[in-house]
């Protein structure tokens, strides 16, 4: 003993996998009872006295002890003051090296439940978004330019596939860690005949780990899962950046409900997108936990070592964050309102409709190069005048190309968006596509 005990002990953030544990304990138990391993009578002992222990954490009332140092002790010191000598056989072929891997594990497989059904609410907001705004067109943008006329619906679909890529990576990281690494022991495997399978059944997995060693060294599944929650908060960071930008007067194309902006404490005026902010500000904790992970496992040789217990409070913190910024999501978005007007008068400002120029030429006959060099010529000299191409007569046009004609007027926002008719495109019929298809998607 000396005076750092504290600087090895987990049990502050560890007992947050009771329930995981307790769930592998009992399962353990009654598969060593019907392997002729321990006696029913205790099994039965065993798992009654797991359902106390829980019924105790719950209730608040466990004598938690930071001298046992973490979960697994704690549990397994109370489970034998409360039955006897029993209690002492619940870790008979186990070792707290794949006790941790399987706890760990279990605690993944909800946390990733838990977030597809939060991204699964995020997609149903922009979906609403979407079909509540379905013919307003906004300008779009490159380079934070305006670009070329888009369907408002057709923006909040993008962020739909965008979530919809996020929910395959969780789903892909699930079906990978969808193993059982109880059964391996220390890291060789242990020498009582137990029945792996008959464990994985009732824990719900769908294969055994195939070797020892590899099961509790491995923490890959939370690499991946870090990793697909540093995507989904860099595509909610993206989301916010634009909610930022788009509520500031500069921009003022939407407005957010009351209860997510906050005042200034000195400017009356203020109404702030903090909580866009604070989700895009989180990002950064998310992107370090990842980094954290991969680089606890960077040097580790086989098999478990104690640098492992690091894999913790950054995973919980990143479940945490992820969970609670998508939750925000799901409830800010449906409340977000559009300044309908602004949206369409700028995506009808004529400038936005000199690509459709540029294609109007080509429709007749002109080649694409040579209708963007007099398009591009056009738009400097309306701007050397300060006149917008709508204001410009047909004479003046007729300078820069002999193709123009009384139609270069019937050219609008609303002309420029239905033409964009391919898969894909902004085009409302298109857009509909996008929108039954994402409907399709949460109905599923
Ligand atoms: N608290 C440990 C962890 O989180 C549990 C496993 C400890 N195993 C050991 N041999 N000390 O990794």
């Amino acid at each position: 003993m000396n005076d750092h005990t504290d600087y090895t002990v987990s049990i502050h953030y560890d007992r947050r996998l009771y329930r995981q544990d307790i769930a592998g304990s009992k399962a353990h138990a009654a598969m060593l009872a019907k392997q002729g391993i321990i006696t029913q009578d205790d099994a039965d002992r065993i798992i009654a006295g797991l359902g106390k222990v829980q019924d105790e954490i719950e209730r608040g009332d466990f004598p938690w002890d930071p001298a046992l140092e973490d979960l697994h002790m704690n549990i397994e010191r109370r489970l034998t003051d409360l039955i006897g000598p029993a209690g002492a056989r619940l870790h008979t072929g186990r070792s707290r090296n794949d006790q941790i891997a399987l706890d760990m594990r279990l605690y993944t497989r909800q946390a990733i439940a838990d977030a597809v059904a939060a991204l699964r609410d995020v997609q149903r907001a922009l979906t609403q978004l979407a079909e509540r705004h379905s013919n307003v067109v906004m300008p779009g943008y490159t380079h934070l330019q305006r670009a070329q006329p888009v369907l408002f619906a057709h923006h909040m679909l993008a962020y739909f596939e965008m979530f919809q890529r996020d929910i395959g990576r969780f789903t892909d990281c699930a079906a990978r860690m969808d193993v059982l690494p109880l059964g391996s022991g220390a890291l060789a495997g242990v020498p009582y005949p137990t029945d792996r399978h008959a464990v994985a059944d009732t824990l719900e997995f769908s294969e055994i780990s195939p070797n020892s060693m590899d099961a509790v060294a491995d923490r890959d599944f939370l690499a991946e899962f870090h990793a697909a929650a540093a995507i989904t908060m860099m595509h909610v960071s993206r989301l916010s950046e634009e909610i930022v930008i788009w509520s500031s007067r500069e921009f003022d194309f939407v407005r957010l409900a009351d209860e997510f902006t906050t005042g200034s404490s000195i400017m009356p005026q203020k109404r702030n997108p903090d909580f866009a902010e604070i989700a895009r500000g989180k990002t950064g904790r998310v992107y370090g936990s990842l980094m954290g992970i991969l680089t606890v496992l960077k040097g580790l040789p086989l098999t478990y070592n104690r640098d492992l217990q690091e894999d913790k409070e950054g995973f919980f913190d990143t479940v945490d964050t992820l969970l609670s910024t998508l939750r925000v999501f799901a409830d800010m978005l449906p409340g977000m309102t559009l300044n309908t007007e602004r949206l369409e008068s700028l995506a009808s400002e004529s400038y936005m409709l000199a690509t459709d120029l540029a294609d109007y030429l080509v429709g007749k006959g002109v080649p694409f190069r040579e209708a963007h060099g007099v398009m591009r010529r056009l738009c400097q000299h309306c701007e050397a005048e300060g006149k917008s191409l709508s204001e410009l007569p047909l004479d003046e046009y007729l300078k820069f190309s002999p193709h123009f004609d009384d139609d270069v007027y019937a050219i609008t926002a609303a002309a420029s968006v239905a033409a964009r008719d391919n898969p894909g495109g902004t085009a409302p019929n298109r857009v509909a596509e996008g929108l039954a298809r994402a409907k399709q998607i949460l109905q599923e």
